[in-house]
């Protein structure tokens, strides 16, 4: 009885109770992630996703979270599925996350070594994709230098695949950003009487980018954008955001401080001065740190330069929340990864 079955499956708890319209910011709703019973086939951006869709990603992160031991509970979810991580670029928090994640949801899990992948042959993604998508990979986490990688592949890979974006060029990071908003909403619990400062490099972050959609979905009162002029994206205000170019008046009374990491590969060239100086003019301190609200949090998506755009003593201090991140991204990649895979094809 296939309709039947299909009713239990549907019933099941992690179905997610989702809208097609973005009412919180009037992004447009990319067709591409929900499918037509408003479940999350793919993640691959947070811009437009409705606030009921990620409110439901955090309640489910957190009904994987053991509530007296904060340890994860596994589970028997993806039991039987597949999970393909493809990362060409460098990682050590997402890709190691999103491995444990796929265990602790019992699913069989591959990382394709790129360096000595076929992708070194000239094989295009496309061949890639779907070629894993012959041996029923069906969730494929994709981490990519070019923006719009993963979009490409959700375009064009067979029905039953599940993409998710795990980082693309300048352009979101999904599974960061909802990390950072289980995090927010770990310690501070109303996201309307918030104010977070996102501080550093702005332009060339897909963190940023990724937080920004989501804090302004959920309600965030003010999100500031404290940076450079020469790390400041075009159009920032659209976005709902304040723009700040000093660093002492953007932490002002601020609840959240998420700083960015510096690409130690833009110093000294047209867009940053030395590392010394960018750490005098923008790094975060004591000092600054004492400017924002007294129960702050300070959050870093890592890899964090110390000296550079943090102090040691901040970064490892009372109010750093960094490692927090860390932990919390595995039960948040469960819950993606388990929301897609539950999924029903259109
Ligand atoms: N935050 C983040 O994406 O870190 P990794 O590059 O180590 O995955």
């Amino acid at each position: 009885m296939p309709q039947r079955s299909a009713m239990l499956r549907r019933s099941t708890p992690l179905r997610p109770a989702l809208s097609c319209n973005n009412s919180s910011t009037n992004m447009p709703v990319n067709p591409l992630q929900l499918n037509a019973h408003g479940e999350l086939k793919h993640l691959l951006t947070l811009e437009g996703l409705p606030r009921e869709s990620i409110t439901h990603i955090l309640d489910t992160a957190r009904q994987l979270i053991d509530a007296r031991g904060g340890g994860i509970k596994k589970s028997p979810l993806l039991r039987g599925k597949s999970v393909f991580n493809l990362f060409f670029e460098h990682s050590t928090r997402t890709r190691s996350t999103f491995e444990m994640a796929a265990k602790y949801l019992s699913a069989d899990v591959l990382n394709l070594d790129i360096p000595a992948s076929s992708t070194q042959k000239g094989e295009s993604l496309l061949d890639t994709i779907h070629t894993l998508s012959a041996m029923r990979a069906d969730v494929c986490v994709v981490r990519h230098p070019r923006s719009g990688a993963p979009f490409l592949i959700a375009q064009h890979c067979a029905p039953h695949l599940h993409i998710i974006n795990a980082g693309d060029g300048w352009h979101a990071h999904p599974t960061q950003g909802l990390l950072d908003m289980y995090t927010i909403r770990y310690y501070k619990r109303d996201f309307t009487r918030l104010t977070v400062a996102l501080v550093g490099d702005l332009l060339h972050s897909r963190v940023a980018r990724s937080d920004i959609h989501a804090l302004t979905t959920l309600g965030v009162p003010e999100v500031r954008a404290v940076c450079p002029r020469t790390l400041r994206p075009a159009g920032l205000e659209r976005f709902g955001v304040r723009v700040f170019d000093s660093i002492d008046e953007g932490v002002q009374g601020a609840d959240v401080i998420i700083m960015l990491r510096i690409q130690r590969e833009r110093m000294n060239g047209p867009f940053l001065p030395d590392a010394r100086e960018y750490f005098r003019n923008w790094g975060l301190t004591p000092e600054r740190l004492a400017r924002a609200a007294p129960d702050a949090i300070v959050m870093h998506p890592g890899p964090v330069n110390r000296g550079v755009e943090i102090e040691s003593s901040v970064a490892d201090g009372a109010q750093s929340v960094i490692l927090s991140q860390v932990r919390f991204g595995i039960a948040v990649r469960m819950a993606v990864m388990s929301l897609v895979a539950a999924s029903h094809d259109d």
